[in-house]
């Protein structure tokens, strides 16, 4: 039941008329204030999903639809659009008193959160007993139906021959085969709409990186990543993959909570023209944020310098090249050794803490 006590001035009609869809606070709560056909209309401002700011989205139809991940809830009910009715934020009568906005807090439906089935990714991560198990995999980019030669391919199918040969379980994924989006920078709106698993994969059943996070976060023990040298740096897929990550760290900055556990990567770097280190740094320093560890020599690589533009004679000297079939064998080797000491060993209690690059917290807490 509400009182006269519970009508809360939000602000002058003449002013707030002026847009369609905005923020008021009644109080502490914050309200999407919708102003319609000389009509004002308030649901609570936080979103069911994961917090995000209604307030802030905009009206499609008749829904408040939510700025992050684009929930949509009715602008004078708070009901989820049409197929989540039952999905609700909290409506408020509001009424209009001498060219002032009065909202009504004691008048507030309840909210309800209608449960949404878990994404299989979202499961705990926890290692199975068995085997080294090793994912490579490949970013080199070309047409599917008229596959060329690569370096990098062939020596990273090279290396998961050795692995298997020496009982590791194997998988290979081509970059060049999965449908997926770019990273549309869901953090750049609030570290918090960054959700793991990545929004993309949660709102679009036909992105398929799914399958890399799943061998990451939940299968692999060894990550070896193969990459041709474009333009002296890793390849648009090795980029577009990475950048798909940020939600893999950001879970460590903004909820301390460490996807990766025990987790190695090795790297195969291949170019017909230099940069070989660049490159190397390049990928080693993302993976390291990422919580990943490496092995002593942690890749292996070849490049016949800045002049060689015959590509035909890069791949023959890969393809012929021993002592490379041999460096890729050998980093398997050091790979499954450092997985096999983590898993078998011990991190020190706390090792986690503060990880993620952010030694500090920021902020007014400080
Ligand atoms: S849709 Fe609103 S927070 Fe995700």
């Amino acid at each position: 039941m509400s009182h006269d006590e519970d009508w809360v001035d939000v602000g002058a009609v003449d002013e707030l008329e002026k847009r369609e869809l905005q923020p008021v606070l009644a109080k502490r709560t914050r309200l999407a204030l919708t102003y319609r056909a000389g009509k004002f209309t308030a649901i609570s401002s936080a979103c069911n999903h994961v917090g995000g700011p209604l307030a802030e989205g905009k009206l499609v139809g008749d829904y408040v639809e939510c700025p992050w991940h684009y929930w949509k809830f009715h602008h004078a009910t708070g009901r989820g659009e049409p197929g989540f009715e039952s999905d609700a934020v909290p409506a408020y009568a509001v009424k209009v008193e001498n060219g002032r906005v009065l909202v009504d807090l004691g008048s507030a439906t309840r909210r309800h959160k209608s449960p949404h089935e878990q994404h299989p990714l979202a499961r705990t991560p926890k290692r199975e007993p068995g085997p080294i198990r090793i994912v490579g995999i490949s970013t080199t980019a070309m047409t599917l139906t008229k596959e060329r030669f690569s370096t990098s391919d062939n020596l990273l199918d090279e290396a998961l021959a050795h692995a298997k040969s020496i009982g590791c379980d194997t998988r290979l994924v081509k970059l060049r085969e999965l449908q997926f989006r770019p990273c549309e920078g869901f953090y750049s709106k609030s570290a918090r709409a960054c959700t793991w698993p990545c929004s993309i994969t949660q709102m679009d059943p036909d992105d398929q990186l799914d399958q890399v996070y799943e061998a990451f976060v939940h299968w692999a023990d060894v990550y070896l990543i193969a990459t041709p040298i474009r333009w002296g740096a890793a390849s648009s897929l090795y980029f577009k993959m990475v950048e798909r990550m940020n939600c893999i760290q950001n879970q460590e900055t903004i909820a301390g909570k460490h996807l990766l556990e025990n987790k190695t990567a090795g790297f195969i770097i291949t170019g017909g023209q230099d940069n070989v280190q660049g490159t190397a740094g390049q990928m080693l320093g993302f993976f390291a944020e990422l919580g990943v560890q490496f092995p002593q020599f942690p890749y292996i690589a070849h490049s016949r310098g800045w002049s060689a533009e015959d590509m035909e004679n890069n791949q023959r000297a890969v393809a012929e090249s021993e002592s490379l079939r041999e460096g890729a064998r050998a980093l398997v080797d050091r790979c499954c050794a450092m997985a096999r000491l983590m898993i078998d060993g011990t991190l020190v209690e706390r090792a986690h803490v503060r990880g993620g690059r952010k030694a500090h917290r920021a902020g007014p807490r400080e």
